[in-house]
């Protein structure tokens, strides 16, 4: 009876790491701006869930807070911002700095700025450093750089990523050859909906098959990177938490693409066109906002508000939790990537306003992509508690599917 049961424990071990090869990572931002803003849009680091990512980077630094006490623009104490690792040793918290911050010109000081780098990230205790890549190729010292950062890197123990976005593919070209210095690659496959019609026409921000009228989607992009001998596991889909926004004009219609002009500015984020989840789904709770679902799962819902006084509406396209599960599954079995990474969470429904669990977008990732988490530390969203002989049960015949 022992050994059987012996077996079938090592059998379930087994496929624990059988099935968690892939999409292991869920990497979050935290824009550390939101800690500074007020009312609705309120964020505090003690709101962040330690369990659910597996990688925290605190954005942005600049070089100049590379030798720095605190961090960033708001000042910010390194101890508050490591706090989730003391509740979660196996959190790794990196920081982000800018492409453009890297400040290219000094390019005969390659080694010095690996050093400070690395002497930055010690002294603070940070686990890495991610690269916010927004910088169209040109002659830039790249590979040297790229090479002694992993080479550094490596003898410390350190992680080293970047985040790309996707205007071109030229700039995703220009990266394959750096693939193997960098732990891992997050996809930005959001605001694709860019081009000058953008400001005309509202549209899916990010869909996942549909056509973006300029012929782009996430998948497209994806495979572009395959395509090009990215090995899939390090590769990360971005997801975002936030919507885009238009105006319609009075009478127009909405079903997109739709004619319009670009949406307001957001308050709590200080960008025009930009409407983060947590007042999204409030505006739909509580101000009486249309939600217009979309019944492929190729793209997210849109939301349109009421009619103010001019007649025209505001129109906000998003990914909602069904999404967000769509997304993960993609990643997940579809393309089978190393994981997702989330821009970012003080956009996520952080402190449950709209009543359906905190962080409900991430959480939705994180359970779908099956980021671990220990029994004791059960979320807002964790409404289905089950048993220990339905965890094994339920880990058996998931074994029984995907193990070999
Ligand atoms: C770091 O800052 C201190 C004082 O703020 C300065 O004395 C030191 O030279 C700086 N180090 C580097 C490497 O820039
Ligand atoms: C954020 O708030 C801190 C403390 O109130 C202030 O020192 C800092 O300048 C602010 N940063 C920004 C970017 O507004
Ligand atoms: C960088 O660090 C390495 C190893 O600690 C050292 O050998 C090298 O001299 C340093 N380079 C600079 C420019 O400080
Ligand atoms: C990327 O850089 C360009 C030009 O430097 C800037 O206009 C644009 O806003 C940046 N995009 C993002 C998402 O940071
Ligand atoms: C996507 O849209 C572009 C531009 O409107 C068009 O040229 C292309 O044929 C479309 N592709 C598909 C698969 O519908
Ligand atoms: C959409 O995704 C859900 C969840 O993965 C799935 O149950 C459903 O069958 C999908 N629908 C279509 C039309 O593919």
């Amino acid at each position: 009876m022992k050994i059987i049961f012996l077996a079938l424990l090592l059998a379930v071990a087994d496929c624990i790491t059988e099935t968690g090869g892939t999409s292991q990572r869920l990497v979050c931002y935290l824009n550390v701006q939101a800690t500074n803003r007020t009312g609705d849009g309120a964020f505090s680091l003690e709101n962040i869930d330690p369990y659910l990512c597996t990688h925290l980077i605190y954005a942005f630094t600049s070089d100049i807070a590379l030798n720095s006490t605190s961090f960033g623009p708001t000042q910010i104490a390194y101890d508050k911002l490591l706090a989730p690792r003391v509740k979660n040793p196996k959190l790794k918290i990196m920081a982000s700095i800018k492409s453009e911050d890297l400040k290219w010109d000094s390019s005969k000081g390659i080694e010095n700025k690996v050093n400070k780098t690395v002497d930055y990230l010690k002294k603070y205790r940070l686990d890495g450093l991610d690269i916010y890549w927004n910088m169209s190729s040109g002659n830039y010292p790249i590979v040297n750089f790229f090479t002694a950062m992993r080479n550094a890197f490596d003898r410390h123990n350190l992680i080293f990523s970047l985040a790309v976005f996707t205007e071109t593919n030229n700039d995703v070209m220009y990266f394959m050859d750096f693939v193997d210095t960098v732990d891992f690659i997050s996809v930005l496959a959001y605001d694709l909906w860019r081009s000058t019609q953008a400001f005309w026409e509202a549209n899916h921000p990010a869909p996942l098959y549909s056509n973006s009228s300029d012929g782009r989607t996430i998948d497209s992009l994806i495979l572009y990177w395959l395509e090009h001998d990215t090995p899939a596991a390090k590769l990360n889909l971005g997801i975002p938490l936030y919507g885009s926004s238009w105006t319609i004009l009075a009478d127009g219609k909405t079903e997109p693409p739709a004619s319009a002009t670009w949406g307001p500015l957001n308050k709590h984020v200080n960008q025009i066109g930009q409407t983060p989840y947590y007042d999204i789904c409030s505006s739909v709770k509580s101000s009486g906002w249309k939600v217009f679902e979309e019944k492929s799962n190729s793209t997210g819902p849109y939301a349109v508000s009421p009619a103010d006084p001019s007649g025209s509406r505001v129109w906000v396209g998003y990914d909602d939790v069904h999404m967000v599960t769509v997304k993960s599954q993609y990643v997940r079995y579809v393309r089978g990537l190393g994981g997702a990474t989330v821009w970012d969470l003080s956009q996520d429904d952080c402190r449950n306003v709209c009543g359906k669990g905190s962080y409900q977008l991430t959480a939705a990732i994180s359970r779908t992509l099956g980021i671990p988490r220990p029994k004791s530390s059960s979320s807002a969203s964790d409404s289905k508690q089950s048993s220990l002989s339905n965890v094994i049960f339920l880990i058996f015949t998931s074994g029984l599917l995907s193990c070999r």
